[in-house]
């Protein structure tokens, strides 16, 4: 089936075709986006009302509405009626997709077909618990965003066709209509890039955020060897990773590090386990390589300072009938009191060598849900500020569950409590192109899973473990969680295979591989920070939904464009095979990554097998993508360590010139650094190449991909070009 009509409008709205857009309210109270005489945008109903049930479409000329293009694809609206309720509806073509607002892939989709839920926390779920990131953000097939904004508690309804619906607590409510503006080339990333200028964008995280990062849910527990408290037991890990030569660049503590009731309330570290924090941290550092971070929520335990200082101040938020086994109410952060007393006492980590914060919870009955949006978004600020003003802007990796679209400035997103088994696989994939979708960039998920159940000493199975490990590879975070029973390098899971672990090597694999690709993701991490685009991207975003794809592309939940350049297909199902879908828009012909010979073309499917030591990844004609040895982190077995970046290219004649901004440097301390690739076709049917670059900060390679195999160039210091002539390219 090919959608039509959606394509055709869509069609409309790219570059070259000069849009007048008009907004208008008709006589039966839509108003109307239009440009000329065709209608872009149909915002069928405006809501208000004294409850989100009894909300009802407004007439006319009803008091307390304006509407305005603030610039030539932006229209705001403005709602400020008698009502303490407000929300609007969009119509359209039955057959139009909705995308965005939740993280949380139900029912396995990447869109919003036939979906209603409020914009919080999800819960407990299929795949993944707690996969909470969200946004009052939607985004169209025919190529329109709608963006709300607010923190106050809302409810999406897609549940009728061609539908979509928001109704918000607030009596009075901002909401934009955002149209692809003349200039991109691409109608959805140009959305997004509208859409993230009014919200937020995230900052550029440290180079050790983005992993590998190795932690425990108990570090206080499953001692080996000689090891007797967590500090040891930490080290443990990085010995035995050093030993492996995997590569490692952060850990955290989750919960129980601290005194006090639960572990946590205390601000402090338990000196039973933690006897020196504050040279254990810095040794870690120097000695290892390693950033280190802690656990925190914002709730307090019975029997803990920060409960006993919320009680006696009045700064409890009223525990609500859903605490139970007393988890400890929050603070109400409004109050300016608490969030000073919160700020002050936090202060501690940052002073201690703590590098950022996990940041869990806050949505878990420890505050009614109309408060969720509002509290987390102060608390997730909160927690940027304590860190920032230690190690500044970007010095630093704070990652949260529970996070709202304007918190995008100020956290990075892990995905919640996984299953670990191949639906939290599948699920947390789905998840990750989501998470894009809402534009959180830097992303990850509990490699392997994070809840384990059931009594298979397996769990993850040795599969669905290395299968995550790849997805991992390619995902902006790889975080991986060891602990009792499943640490790669202890049994079970050592001597799974006769002694001779296939979990360890796939790891080494992985991890490494991410390592290497560090340069590549903090390029887009960087684009990120610019556009808002994110790097785990669906293939619609990439392709920007050309006219002659099936309708099946707006539903591909397994697959992704990782940044600009990769294909990436995870395997998600036990036995190693799944078809791969390559889609047009994005490039003509692909080429398998790994072994560079296997050629597909756009349009086509393949049915592909892949053992543990691989997946299925795939490059565009004409990609540029920087890889290399840019950070140490744990890799102090390297004498005279020296960054080194490997620039690979792959040409086509199908693509004359392609281009890449690659990053360089650290956090916010970077600058962009062009490189581009340049094909002309020789009579005799061969091509010349060239390749251009700036000054890429570090000795460097060109790695050329072509027929006859590839070919490494050293490139010189300071920028400059390197070219080739007459030669037979890859595909
Ligand atoms: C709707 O109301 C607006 C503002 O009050 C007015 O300008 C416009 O003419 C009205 N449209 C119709 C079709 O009545
Ligand atoms: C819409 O506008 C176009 C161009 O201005 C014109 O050709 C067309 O006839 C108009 N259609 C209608 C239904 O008014
Ligand atoms: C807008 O949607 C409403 C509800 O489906 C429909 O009645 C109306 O005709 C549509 N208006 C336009 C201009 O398409
Ligand atoms: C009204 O609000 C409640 C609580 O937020 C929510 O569960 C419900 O889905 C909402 N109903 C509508 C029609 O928006
Ligand atoms: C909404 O209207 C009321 C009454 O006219 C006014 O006091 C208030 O400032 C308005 N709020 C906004 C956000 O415009
Ligand atoms: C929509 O979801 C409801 C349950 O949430 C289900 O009963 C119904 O069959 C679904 N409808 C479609 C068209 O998928
Ligand atoms: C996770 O959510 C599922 C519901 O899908 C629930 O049955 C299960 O108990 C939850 N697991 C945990 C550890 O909370
Ligand atoms: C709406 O928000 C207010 C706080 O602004 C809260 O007191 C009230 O309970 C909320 N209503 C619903 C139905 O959630
Ligand atoms: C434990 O033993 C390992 C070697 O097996 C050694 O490297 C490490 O320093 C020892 N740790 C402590 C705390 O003694
Ligand atoms: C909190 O108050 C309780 C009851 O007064 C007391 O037992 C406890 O020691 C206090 N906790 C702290 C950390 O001071
Ligand atoms: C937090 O305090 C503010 C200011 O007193 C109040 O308006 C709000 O309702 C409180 N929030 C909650 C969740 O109790
Ligand atoms: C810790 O919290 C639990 C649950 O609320 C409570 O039963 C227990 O008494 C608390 N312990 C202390 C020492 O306060």
């Amino acid at each position: 089936m090919v959608g039509v009509s959606v394509l055709a409008s869509l069609a409309a709205l790219v570059p070259g075709v000069l849009s007048q857009y008009t907004v208008s309210w008709t006589k039966d109270g839509g108003l109307l986006v239009a440009d000329g005489n065709r209608t872009v945008v149909n915002n069928s109903a405006i809501l208000a009302g004294g409850l989100n049930t009894t909300v009802t479409p407004l007439g006319n000329g009803t008091e307390g509405v304006s509407y305005e293009l603030v610039t030539p694809t932006v229209a705001r609206v403005q709602l400020n009626t008698s009502g303490a309720f407000h929300g609007a509806r969009f119509s359209d073509d039955a057959s139009t997709r909705f995308f965005g607002v939740w993280e949380y892939p139900f029912n396995y989709q990447i869109d919003n077909k036939n979906i209603s839920f409020d914009l919080k926390g999800v819960g407990n779920s299929v795949g993944i618990n707690w996969s909470n990131a969200r946004a009052p953000f939607f985004l169209t097939s025919t190529g329109y965003g709608v963006y709300t904004d607010t923190l106050t508690m809302g409810s999406y309804d897609f549940t009728t066709a061609g539908s979509a619906q928001f109704i918000f607590n607030s009596s009075s409510l901002v909401y934009y209509i955002i149209l692809p503006s003349e200039s991109s080339s691409n109608p959805f990333k140009s959305i997004i890039t509208q859409y993230t200028a009014l919200s937020a964008r995230s900052e550029m995280p440290p180079t050790s955020g983005l992993g590998p990062t190795f932690w425990s849910d108990d570090f206080t527990l499953d001692f080996h060897g000689n090891v007797s408290n967590a500090q040891e037991n930490i080290k443990d890990v990085f010995n035995q990773l050093r030993d492996n030569k995997i590569r490692a660049t952060s850990t955290f503590a989750d919960r129980p590090y601290g005194t006090g009731n639960r572990s946590w309330g205390n601000f402090d570290f338990d000196p039973t386990f933690y006897p020196d924090p504050a040279a254990f941290i810095a040794n870690l550092k120097d000695s290892y390589g390693i950033d280190f971070a802690v656990w925190i929520a914002n709730r307090g335990q019975l029997g803990t300072e920060l409960y006993n200082a919320s009680l006696a101040n009045g700064w409890q938020i009223p525990p609500t009938p859903s605490i139970t086994g007393g988890l400890g109410p929050a603070l109400n952060l409004s109050l300016p009191a608490a969030y000073s007393y919160f700020t002050s006492k936090l202060e501690y980590f940052p002073a201690t060598g703590v590098r950022g914060y996990k940041i869990d919870r806050g949505e878990e009955g420890e505050m009614p849900d109309w408060a969720q949006n509002i509290q987390m978004d102060l608390f997730l600020r909160l927690a940027y500020d304590t860190m920032a003003s230690r190690w500044g802007a970007s010095g630093f990796y704070n990652f949260a569950r529970s996070a709202v679209d304007r918190s995008r400035a100020v956290t990075h997103i892990w995905n919640g409590d996984s299953h670990a088994n191949f639906s939290g696989l599948a699920y947390s994939v789905a998840s990750g192109i989501r998470a894009g979708l809402v534009a959180f960039p830097v992303w990850g998920s509990d490699t392997g899973g994070y809840i384990r159940e059931g009594d298979d000493p397996f769990t993850p199975s040795v599969e669905v473990w290395g299968r995550w490990m790849w997805f991992s590879a390619f995902s902006p975070v790889y975080e991986l969680m060891l602990g009792t029973n499943h640490t790669p390098w202890y049994a079970p899971y050592a001597d799974a295979q006769g002694g001779n672990s296939v979990t360890v090597d796939v790891l080494k694999q992985t991890a490494n591989l991410h390592a290497e690709l560090t340069p590549y993701i903090k390029s887009y991490a960087y684009e990120a920070t610019k556009t808002g685009v994110p790097i785990i991207r669906a293939l619609f975003l990439e392709t920007g939904g050309v006219e002659e794809e099936s309708e099946s592309l707006w539903e591909v939940s397994d697959q992704y464009f990782f940044g600009g350049e990769f294909l990436v297909a995870p395997v998600v199902a036990a036995g190693g095979k799944r078809s791969v879908y390559f889609p047009k828009g994005a490039s003509r012909k692909y080429l398998e990554y790994f072994g560079k010979k296997q050629v597909f073309v756009a349009g086509s499917s393949a049915n592909v097998s892949v053992g543990l030591d691989a997946m299925p990844v795939y490059v565009k004609q004409g990609a540029i993508v920087p890889r290399g040895d840019v950070y140490q982190g744990n890799a102090k077995w390297i004498e005279n360590w020296q960054p080194f970046l490997s620039i690979e290219v792959f040409p086509s004649l199908d693509v004359r010139e392609s281009g890449f901004t690659y990053y360089d440097g650290e956090g916010a301390e970077g600058r962009a650094v062009e490189i581009s690739l340049k094909v002309e076709k020789t009579d005799g049917g061969n091509a010349d190449v060239r390749v251009d670059y700036e000054d890429l900060g570090v000795e460097a390679e060109v790695v050329w991909y072509l027929k006859s195999g590839e070919k490494r160039v050293n490139l010189s210091r300071g920028g400059g070009s390197t070219s080739l002539e007459d030669v037979e390219l890859l595909f």
